[in-house]
């Protein structure tokens, strides 16, 4: 079923018909997942861009020629998205792939393999800021109106892939034991190093001081900002205009706060206790 023609509904989520197909959805389905395949799942906005950039660079212990010579979509692919077909087929293994979907819309060979997934969490309140944003620059997603209309619409769960809410639930409450590791876009933010050795280590990749230090130029935001591979000037200005917005925006923690009203953040603190009810990991923004 479609929504204006720019949505595809997916097992009740909005999909953009820009990028997904009924037949990508249905290779996402049959995908046959492998032992050393690793994933980075993201709720939208929440740094799916930074994980194609820093996936290739560990698991290839530190070569930085993929992100400078291939574009992040056919790198690292959107498992359910069009290009996932026609650039995973031959690919040798380790292959690196994001997903937005939900833990339970995974394939089912996923559940049986060892595949490892890294899962990255950011404060919702930064999410929906930088969606809005995204909204005005990409012509192939409904006009976001004003941040007050897209703040109803993300709280309603009317917005890609559905709610926050229930992403982060299905993918917290998964029972994936040491297969999956958790890490937030604020500690990327705070200590990219850390992050990155943390990654490594999860993925069993030793990382040279040298190496590390090439990957953090690399992967910071300045340096994914001079990156033509990443920064998405390689879409034409008619289905992504930088100019509105650049799709690498601002790379912060924290910019809801030159967003929300007092009235947006009560109204979004009340959403958010009553769906987070009963669940026992707290986020540092839980705080704020
Ligand atoms: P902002 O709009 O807040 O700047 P996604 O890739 O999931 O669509 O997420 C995009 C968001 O991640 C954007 O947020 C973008 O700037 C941010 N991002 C991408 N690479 C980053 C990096 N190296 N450092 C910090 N933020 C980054």
């Amino acid at each position: 079923m479609t929504t204006e023609g720019k949505y595809i509904l997916f097992k009740g989520l909005m999909v953009p018909t820009e990028t997904h197909s009924a037949e990508s959805l249905k290779y996402a389905a049959e995908f046959q997942v492998r032992d050393d395949d690793v994933f980075a799942v993201t709720y939208p906005k929440s740094g799916t861009t930074w994980m194609q950039e820093i996936l290739p660079v560990i698991l290839s212990g530190g070569n930085l020629t993929p992100v400078q010579t291939i574009p992040n979509w056919d790198r690292v692919p959107w498992l359910e998205e069009t290009r996932a077909s026609l650039v995973l087929g031959d690919r040798p293994p380790p292959r690196a792939m994001v997903t937005h979907l939900p833990y339970h819309l995974m394939p089912p060979s996923f559940f049986t393999s060892k595949a490892k997934v890294i899962y990255v969490t950011r404060n919702p309140k930064d999410v929906a800021v930088s969606s809005f944003h995204f909204h005005k620059m990409a012509s192939f997603l409904d006009d976001p109106g004003t941040f007050d209309q897209f703040l109803d619409k993300f709280l309603a769960g009317n917005v890609l892939f559905g709610k926050w809410t229930d992403h982060v639930k299905s993918w917290r409450s998964s029972d994936l034991g040491d297969r999956i590791m958790y890490i937030a876009y604020e500690e990327m933010v705070e200590d990219l190093r850390g992050a990155l050795q943390r990654i490594s280590k999860f993925l069993g990749r030793d990382l040279s001081a040298e190496a590390l230090d090439l990957a953090c130029q690399q992967c910071c935001f300045d340096g994914m900002r001079n990156n033509t591979m990443s920064n998405y000037s390689l879409v034409p200005a008619d289905i992504m205009d930088s100019s509105k917005s650049p799709f690498l925006r601002k790379g912060v923690a924290g910019d809801w706060k030159n967003h929300f009203s007092p009235e947006q953040e009560a109204r979004f603190a009340a959403v958010y206790k009553e769906e987070m009810k009963g669940v026992a990991c707290k986020f540092s923004w839980d705080k704020d």
